[in-house]
């Protein structure tokens, strides 16, 4: 089954051509970074607007490249949420006109799904049940994962998502947006434990998140240095070190409840050099095995999005022709493949 996966929950539009035989067949990515870069963050309109001009262009690229013509597609999957509704309207209208068009079956997918199936992708898939620590700019999550479609949360960020949490953090000591994978390019050259800040919620028991202290952390070390670039880099080191310990911590207290040592690793932040190889040393330690997308495929892309919609239209399950998207929408609500 050939699939067109369309992606435009936020700034990146990304389209993919998933083949449940052959595997991934193609994909191409638009990121809008110098479009909202001026406003320091996510416009949702000037997002949606530029979907728009770039949706069209970008699938028949991923389907030149695929060799495919659009009439060989079987079916179209297209993020339904969560994300910003304009954004995802423009993603979820284009995939059913082409779906209705071509009459084919559509199915939307989570978004958050999307990134947790991610690592399925590369060769040597894990197979559940696992735990999956899904880090993005939205959401920070530890999920039990007993099968695909089968979810359960163990715990999630009760503020700011990690990757919310490295980019405002970046944003306060002064780097360009989007500050979250500058601020970690900046704390390879920070010296680890200049500054030492706390490791929030990890002193008691739990499997929940809170970075939005740590923030603040950050702006009275950074206001009482000499903000310089070696402070801002010490700093940075300080901050990074501080969000990887305790996803770690969290992560090996995850795979105990869930009595597995298999863990995946998805979203944004799963691009984090030190994360990585700190999640690697928590799984090496336990004679256990960490999953990662690779990069491109951790940030927002149309391959998950293929990928995770194949699935589910292989397995017969597929929407209705109406346009709707869920801007919020609970991932353990979605059900089995
Ligand atoms: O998954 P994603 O592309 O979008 C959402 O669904 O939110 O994640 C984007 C987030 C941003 O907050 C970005 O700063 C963060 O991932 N991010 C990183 C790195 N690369 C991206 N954070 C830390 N280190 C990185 N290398
Ligand atoms: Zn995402």
């Amino acid at each position: 089954m050939r699939v067109l996966g369309i992606e435009t929950s936020c700034d990146e539009t990304g389209v993919a051509v998933y083949d449940t035989s052959t595997g991934l067949r193609a994909h191409a990515l638009f990121s809008q970074v110098a479009l909202h870069a001026d406003y320091g963050g996510v416009v949702p309109e000037l997002a949606s607007r530029d979907h728009v001009r770039k949706l069209l262009p970008l699938i028949r690229g991923a389907l030149a490249e695929s060799g495919l013509a659009v009439t060989d597609l079987d079916g179209i999957a297209y993020t339904a949420g969560p994300g910003l509704a304009g954004a995802l309207m423009v993603g979820a209208a284009a995939g059913q006109a082409l779906a209705w068009a071509l009459d084919l079956p559509s199915i939307g997918v989570h978004h958050m799904e999307g990134h947790l199936l991610a690592p399925l992708l590369e060769a040597d898939p894990p197979v559940p049940p696992f735990v999956a620590l899904l880090v993005s700019g939205g959401h920070t999550q530890l999920v039990a994962v007993e099968g695909i479609g089968r979810y359960r949360m163990l715990g999630e960020s009760l503020d700011d998502a990690a990757g919310e949490a490295f980019d405002k953090t970046a944003k306060l000591m002064g780097l360009p947006y989007p500050g979250g994978p500058e601020l970690a390019r900046i704390a390879e050259g920070g010296r680890p434990g200049a500054y030492k800040f706390s490791r929030p919620m990890t002193s008691q028991p739990g499997l929940d998140f809170s970075f939005s202290g740590l923030k603040t952390q950050v702006l009275l070390a950074w206001q009482a240095s000499d903000r310089s670039d070696t402070a801002r880099a010490d700093i940075a080191r300080g901050f990074e070190d501080a969000v990887v310990d305790t996803l770690a911590i969290k992560c090996g207290r995850a795979l105990d409840a869930a009595g597995t040592d298999q863990l995946v690793v998805a979203g944004g932040v799963g691009a984090n050099r030190r994360l990585r190889a700190r999640l690697q040393a928590l799984a090496d330690r336990r004679g256990g095995r960490v999953s990662f997308p690779r990069p491109e495929f951790c940030t927002d892309n149309g391959a998950m999005i293929a990928f995770a919609g194949a699935l589910r239209l292989a397995a017969g399950q597929h929407g209705d022709t109406s346009v709707t998207v869920h801007p919020r929408w609970d991932m353990a609500g979605l059900s089995p493949v």
